[in-house]
């Protein structure tokens, strides 16, 4: 819940009764009773209605914090406990929602708090109303206005330490948002009389004392003044100081004020020299001169002090000692100049200092006005705030209590008008029932006192204007005369029975019992201070003042300006200023601002009864409730009221048509406000309770709520709708934008993809095409290649083989060269020295020469052709050498070989030779024969006695004898033959039966020979058909020797005939016995069966021969 709508009230927590309104038993006891017990509280304030009761506390109070500020601020009058800022809330706002003017009226006696409670009220608006740099200038210079006003226009009386001595209206100007504009003071009769003479325990204007406390050496000295009150004539010794203030530090508060007012460093400095002069003047004392034509003469004393204030102020010192000395009268055409004496030039100084330093502070009034000022034409709503002097009664009183008391009279007057017979006047103009309730009305003591013909004031403005003596004796005479009826007047002389026992009134004195009590006036000086004159030469010394500040304020001192009317006097100028302000008054809504005073101590927690029931009296507050109860706490006129709150009705909100007064019934009859709270007058309408008005108020806050809140749904819509509105179409626009884009980009990345597919392929392309014609060019590199290798090799070949030339022509060249170089070498060596590394070299070569051949010697191989190793060669040159050597060496053997054999061994050879080139790879026999060497005749026939019959029988050299078997073919068995072989034929002879030769056959007629490949002894000898050999058919015969008897036989035949006998071998071959032909099939058998190969004759036309395998 905010702080708003906290629901609180007067009553709440309440000490007493905090509205007297409220207040049972409504008497004169329980009023101060109720005042007292809040008192006691610290509960200063009370209402009476819309009026606040001040008491002074004479201390301070936590009540005028921030925080309080905030708490009063923009809440109800009545929601509240009492306080000064309820009121100035109320004042302000007022004037702010409901553009009504305001003053604030406080009122109360002399020391009650009315300068504390306007200030209090300015603080609070200054706190509340707008804020920014400008507006806070404004409040500023309006706030700090007050020191230096107080400054120069308070004074320390019995009554107040810091008593009011000018009245002070000041209207505070708002503009239409509540923000402070400026504002405009008006000044009411400053007590100048205090200037030259102060009642006991009284001071002068706090400025003086300051002035010689606060300011500096530096500053004194400029004004030629001491810091020593008691050097001043002017200063009242007895209580020169005041108890808790520093008139030290005011000098500086009030300096500086005057600095943010705006007052010019020059201007301060003017104020301050003329203070200082005024404190001066009453230093100037008089002698008493010789007496020419019997006139009283005067001079001044010790003309020292008069010289120093003639140069303060530039003005010439023989004008001025002049000015105190004569005095010229103008009348018409004439000028007479009559001397002073020596009271006379006491006067002439005095209404001097008095007129000085009242004008200065009228001056300054005016100076502060024109910084405070608007700086707009544009219409302003106006808050006044009056803080007068109060009601005074002193043990003597004079022109001045008389004034202020008048003053005081006149408010009341007002305050009676505004509220008691206002309230009852307009209760019967609107036809409203109303019982009267008796009041004082003051108007007649005012009258007694105002009346322009037989008023105090308009006798006292005669007397002052009348020809011939005129003394304040003829003025209380002709009072005594014309007011002595008078109920409120009394005097010695009165007439009035009632007061003629009044033995307290003295001679000199009249009494006037005014609305607050009862004043003794002595008529001592009301007509000079009436008259208020200083003596036109001194307004003119004034005037010539070479110092500005001066010469402004006595305008009327200018001789061309000179004026013969008599000025208004004092009390006309005061009346006709107080009917203004009056006036000014009624134009706006009046605050009250009561003040009471506790006690006359000036102490705090001190209420005396009797001191507060008297004023309460005179300040009528009874009658103020009385009113109050009696009547209606609220009306406004019944359209205002309608305007007001017409929206809490339906049927009035929002236009009601007809009356307004019909308007303003249905509403409440709405609203179901209960009859007696209200009654409706002719043009208003009265609400009874205040309660009612601010359940009003409230139901209206919230209903204004409501109508903000819809018209924010309404806006709130439209806005929402609008913005939507704008967001759609925003959102069509940025998707087709980004569809384009979305598109556009694909599109990119396709026709991107494309021409990247494309270039993959044409990539691809064109790399096979240069594969392609790279390998055609390569072929044909290769082919150049090739030609170029074999072109190459040609010529290395060539190239070589001429190279080989040249070297070997060199070579000779070469060798031819060293040959010669070794004879030239030879012959010279034992001369030339320098040789010795080609020889160290030659020996060295020689030497590895030598090691290389005598190894070489070591590691021959043997002496077979056929053995193929050649020990390795040591060194690279000798690799040439080496190979040819290995040649050397192979042919060598050789040669050696062939050496060794004898005809008959190569004989021998040819046959083995002749042997392996038939056999060799063609018969399984053949490899076993090779190493046993051919003999040829076995049997040693020419030797061996046993065959001598059959060497007879051969005549030829017989080439081959052996014993052969013989194969039968009937069994296929062989028998014992002997074979001889001869050059040119081959015969068989029987062994045993004497060696008689069976067959013998030309080699001419044979003419095959056949035989197995295999390892047997067999072979068939054909015998050329037709021959006498042929008869006996083929021989068919086995011998171990078969490989030398075929050679043998080969050979012969071939050295016979010249043709080679065919030689067959296989394994199956016809032999031709007789006239059948018989075949011979040799076939293997297992070694088992025998090492030799055995015949069998298998039918007539085969012999089979088994051979073992081997
Ligand atoms: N609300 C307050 N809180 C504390 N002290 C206060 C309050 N009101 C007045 N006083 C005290 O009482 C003194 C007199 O008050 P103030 O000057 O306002 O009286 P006044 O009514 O203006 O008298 P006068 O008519 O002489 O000017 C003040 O100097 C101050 O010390
Ligand atoms: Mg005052």
């Amino acid at each position: 819940m905010s702080k708003m709508e906290v629901k609180t009230s007067l009553l709440d927590n309440m000490i007493g009764v905090g509205d007297m309104v409220l207040l049972e038993p409504l008497a004169e006891e329980s009023f101060i009773k109720n005042l007292r017990k809040r008192f006691d509280h610290n509960e200063i304030y009370t209402y009476i209605g819309s009026v606040v009761i001040s008491i002074n506390p004479y201390r301070a109070l936590p009540i005028y914090t921030p925080d309080k500020v905030e708490e009063y601020r923009n809440r109800n009058f009545y929601e509240l406990s009492p306080h000064i800022y309820a009121l100035a809330d109320e004042a302000y706002r007022s004037l702010r929602d409901q553009d009504k003017d305001q003053c604030i009226l406080i009122t109360g006696e002399s020391g009650a708090g009315k300068t504390e409670a306007s200030k209090l009220v300015m603080s609070y608006v200054a706190a509340v109303c707008g804020k920014g740099a400008e507006v806070n200038q404004v409040k500023e210079q309006l706030l700090q206005s007050n020191p230096v006003l107080e400054a120069f226009g308070n004074a320390k009386t019995v009554r107040n330490d810091n008593s009011s001595r000018f009245g002070k209206y000041m209207d505070v100007e708002f503009d239409f948002k509540g923000d402070p504009l400026g504002g405009v003071i008006s000044n009411y009769l400053l007590e100048k009389s205090r200037v030259v003479k102060q009642p006991r325990g009284e001071r002068n204007f706090h400025i003086f004392y300051q002035l010689l406390s606060g300011a500096s050496e530096d500053m004194l000295k400029k004004l030629k003044l001491e810091r020593d009150f008691s050097k001043y004539n002017y200063l009242s010794l007895d209580s020169a100081t005041v108890t808790g203030v520093d008139d030290a530090v005011c000098f500086r508060t009030v300096k500086n004020a005057m600095q943010i007012v705006g007052f010019m460093d020059n201007e301060t400095q003017s104020v301050l020299e003329l203070v200082g002069a005024v404190l001066k003047l009453g230093n100037i004392e008089f002698k008493p001169e010789s007496r020419v034509n019997e006139v009283d003469e005067s001079r001044v004393k010790d003309k020292n002090e008069l010289k120093e204030i003639c140069e303060l102020l530039g003005i010439e010192q023989s004008v001025l000692e002049r000015a105190f000395s004569f005095r010229t009268v103008e009348a018409k055409q004439e000028k007479v100049s009559t001397t002073l004496n020596v009271a006379q030039a006491y006067y002439a100084r005095d209404a001097l200092a008095k007129n000085l330093y009242s004008r200065l502070f009228t001056w300054l009034v005016n100076r502060i006005n024109e910084s405070i000022k608007a700086q707009t034409k544009k219409r302003k709503k106006v808050m006044g705030v009056l803080d007068i002097y109060g009601f005074e009664i002193f043990e003597e009183n004079s022109f001045e209590q008389f004034i202020i008391n008048y003053c005081n009279e006149k408010l009341q007057q007002i305050f009676i008008e505004l509220t008691l017979k206002e309230e009852q006047e307009e209760y019967i103009r609107e036809d409203i029932e109303w019982t009267h309730i008796e009041y004082f009305n003051n108007s007649v003591i005012c009258d007694l006192i105002e009346n322009n013909t037989n008023g105090i004031m308009a006798m006292l403005d005669e007397e002052c204007l009348r020809p011939g003596t005129v003394t304040d004796s003829t003025f209380l005479e002709k009072l005594n005369q014309i007011c002595a009826d008078h109920q409120h007047f009394e005097s010695r002389m009165s007439k009035s029975s009632k007061f003629l026992n009044d033995h307290s009134l003295p001679h000199n004195c009249f009494r006037i019992q005014h609305y607050a009590g009862k004043v003794l006036y002595h008529v001592d000086g009301f007509v000079d201070k009436n008259n208020d004159l200083l003596y036109r030469d001194l307004s003119q010394a004034m005037w010539k003042a070479n110092h500005s500040l001066i010469k402004s304020l006595f305008p009327d001192g200018n001789p061309a300006k000179i004026n013969l009317k008599r000025p208004p006097t004092a009390g006309s100028q005061f009346k006709a200023s107080v009917a203004t302000l009056m006036k000014n008054l009624q134009t706006k809504n009046p605050n009250y601002i009561r003040c009471i005073k506790p006690n006359d101590q000036k102490a705090s927690h001190i209420f005396t009864d009797s001191l507060v029931c008297h004023q309460v009296r005179y300040l009528g507050l009874m009658e103020n409730v009385r009113v109050r109860r009696a009547g209606y706490a609220f009306r406004q006129p019944y359209d205002a009221c309608l305007e007001r709150y017409k929206m809490l009705c339906k049927q009035t909100w929002p236009h009601w048509r007809g009356q307004a007064r019909d308007g303003v019934e249905v509403l409440l009859k709405d609203l179901q406000i209960p009859e007696d709270e209200y009654s409706y007058g002719r043009s208003k309408i009265f609400i009874r309770n205040p309660r009612t008005l601010f359940s009003l108020e409230e139901q209206r806050k919230r209903r204004l709520h409501g109508l903000a809140t819809l018209i924010q749904k309404i806006y709130r819509g439209w806005k929402t709708r609008t913005h939507f509105l704008l967001m759609k179409s925003s959102q069509v626009t940025v998707a087709a934008w980004y569809r384009r884009y979305a598109q556009q980009t694909k599109y990119k990345k396709t026709k991107s993809s494309a021409i990247m597919v494309q270039s993959f392929i044409r990539g691809w392309k064109a790399r096979k095409i240069l594969r392609d014609l790279k390998y055609q060019k390569r072929c044909k590199e290769a082919v150049t290649t090739i030609g170029a290798y074999w072109h190459g090799t040609q010529a290395r070949r060539e190239l070589k083989r001429l190279k080989e030339e040249a070297r070997c022509k060199h070579a000779v060249a070469v060798i031819w060269a060293y040959w010669l170089g070794l004879k030239v070498r030879r012959e010279y060596r034992k001369f030339f020295r320098a040789h010795a590394g080609k020889r160290i070299y030659a020996f060295t070569i020689q030497r590895i020469m030598q090691k290389y051949f005598l190894e070489l010697k070591n590691k021959m191989p043997s002496m077979s052709p056929c053995d193929k190793t050649w020990p390795a060669r040591p060194y690279l040159f000798l690799d040439s050498t080496h190979r040819e050597l290995r040649r050397i060496f192979h042919l060598w053997t050789c040669k050696k070989y062939r050496g060794q054999f004898t005809d008959q061994k190569k004989a021998i050879y040819e046959e083995k030779l002749e042997a392996s080139e038939i056999f060799k790879d063609k018969k399984a026999l053949y490899p076993s024969s090779v190493s046993q060497p051919f003999q040829g005749d076995y049997l040693e026939i020419n030797k061996n006695p046993r065959y001598q019959k059959l060497n007879s029988l051969v005549e030829e050299k017989i080439i081959f004898a052996d014993i052969v078997n013989k194969i039968n073919r009937a069994n296929g068995k062989g028998a014992q033959r002997i074979f001889l072989l001869t050059k040119s034929k081959f015969m068989l002879a029987d062994q045993k039966s004497g060696q008689q030769i069976k067959s013998s056959v030309p080699l001419a007629e044979l003419t095959s020979v056949s035989m197995s490949t295999q390892s047997d002894g067999f072979f068939a000898l054909r015998v050329k058909e037709g021959t006498t050999a042929a008869a006996k058919g083929d021989f068919l015969l086995n011998s171990e020797r078969i490989i030398e008897i075929i050679t043998k036989l080969h050979r012969a035949g071939l050295d016979l005939t010249k043709e080679k006998i065919q030689i067959e071998i296989t394994d199956e071959f016809l032999v031709q016995f007789k006239q059948d032909k018989v075949c011979v099939k040799f076939i293997q058998n297992g070694p088992k069966n025998g090492t030799m190969a055995s015949c069998k004759r298998k039918n007539n036309r085969l012999l089979e021969v088994t051979v073992p395998s081997p």
